[in-house]
């Protein structure tokens, strides 16, 4: 994808409770920095979120609005990107609806976050129909917005995939008007036989070889025909290339190059893990949190050596310090030179500044809900004015306007 400001790259986030370091360097960070380079749309995947948790949906609108102000503490500015809520923008269920008539089966059984999720939250009932449908309702929020990024982590990488095959699919179905075939053997003929010959073989040699040479030549052919309508001209700009027109194009992946931020016991920071640091946690706890991190297991005494690799003090060095640090660290671990105390200080003091300039900006807006609420209605608005547009072609290509 090239970078153009007019390009549009959404990414939803589901709300599950206070944020925490995890999704500051996993993907906030990167959201902060992609909305000075595209037209960004970010919301709060609150439906998301009732697939799991229908059982308990209190839960979810406290988490709403805290998660909406970690957005905002970390950087995410609303001046520049679009912040909304999933719920309040209704044209996702009703794309979510048509694209389900479409949508086999199989290829919902078969995304591996399906089976995957069902067996990690066993103590869940997953078996709905909600549940199956995730992935769709991410492709209709996806699609909805024409997006052409959608930065994810790699575990929905396979969400992407298949918004891709269901916009394909789309396409296909309602990407061509119903007399098309007969419209553009009439656009050909006018051409007069010799230039259909031309252009005929170009076609071929495109679709038969894949040779997207004779797609340039083929444009170009077309556009020296003086006796062809611009439709004509459309019709056979798709023929040539086989599409019909593109109504919802298919998104990219963008996959986030962040490190990923390991929890304080060393797995992946996650709140069921219980191993977090949240955006707003207060600096004791936070200290105290850092200080009683496991070590390299084998540093018992002061005067034992150790190995950074085998600790989690150490991936955390790798994100917080630089060179000078982490070779202080290194060596003085191994050579035990260092205590582990003296190790974390570092990386006590970098987080410590880190929130504290996240929890103040935090502060201002825990302290004006209003200011809040009002960011989310903007937002909301300018969500639904795309969405509702597009959704208006979707419904005209499968001839559901009735005036
Ligand atoms: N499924 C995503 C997650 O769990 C959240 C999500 C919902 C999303 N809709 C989306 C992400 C659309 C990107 C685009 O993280
Ligand atoms: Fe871990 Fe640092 Fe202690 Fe080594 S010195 S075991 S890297 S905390």
């Amino acid at each position: 994808m090239s970078p153009l400001q007019s390009q549009r790259v959404l990414s939803g986030m589901r709300p599950t409770g206070q944020l925490h370091l995890g999704h500051y360097h996993g993907v906030l960070k990167n959201w902060a920095q992609l909305q000075h380079e595209y037209q960004c749309f970010f919301f709060v995947a609150d439906w998301h979120a009732l697939t799991t948790e229908y059982e308990n949906p209190q839960g979810i609108v406290a988490s709403v609005w805290d998660m909406v102000i970690d957005w905002l503490s970390v950087g995410v500015n609303p001046s520049i990107a679009t912040l909304f809520i999933q719920s309040k923008i209704p044209e996702h269920a009703e794309l979510h609806l048509l694209l389900s008539m479409l949508t086999p089966l199989s290829w919902l059984e078969r995304v591996p976050t399906y089976k995957d999720q069902q067996e990690k939250l066993k103590e869940k009932d997953l078996a709905t129909y909600g549940f199956l449908g995730y992935p769709l309702l991410q492709s209709a929020d996806i699609l909805i917005y024409k997006a052409a990024g959608v930065p994810v982590g790699e575990d929905q990488v396979p969400h992407v995939e298949i918004t891709r095959e269901v916009a394909r699919r789309f396409n296909h179905l309602y990407g061509y008007e119903t007399d098309y075939q007969a419209l553009v053997e009439a656009a050909i003929k006018k051409m007069g036989k010799k230039n259909a010959r031309v252009y005929l073989d170009l076609r071929r040699c495109f679709q038969e070889q894949g040779d997207t040479e004779s797609i340039k030549k083929g444009h170009s052919f077309l556009d020296s025909q003086e006796n062809l309508t611009l439709g004509d001209r459309e019709r056979l700009f798709s023929y040539l290339e086989g599409v019909g027109k593109v109504i919802l194009p298919e998104p990219q992946a963008l996959l986030t190059s962040a490190a990923r931020m390991p929890g304080l016991d060393g797995q992946k920071m996650s709140k069921s893990y219980g191993n977090t640091i949240a955006l707003r946690e207060s600096p004791e706890q936070v200290e105290h949190k850092i200080r009683t991190m496991p070590t390299d297991p084998a540093r018992v005494r002061r005067s034992d050596p150790g190995d950074p690799d085998k600790c989690p003090v150490w991936q955390f060095h790798l994100i917080y310090s630089d060179n000078e640090i982490k070779q202080w660290v290194q060596e003085g671990c191994r050579g035990a030179g260092i205590g582990c105390l003296d190790c974390k200080r570092p990386i006590i003091d970098r987080v410590q500044a880190e929130l504290k300039i996240i929890r103040e900006r935090a502060q201002a807006y825990i302290e004006d809900p209003n200011l809040v609420q009002q960011i989310i209605n903007e937002g909301n608005e300018a969500a639904r004015k795309v969405a509702r547009k597009t959704l208006e072609e979707v419904r005209e290509v499968m001839g559901l306007s009735y005036g």
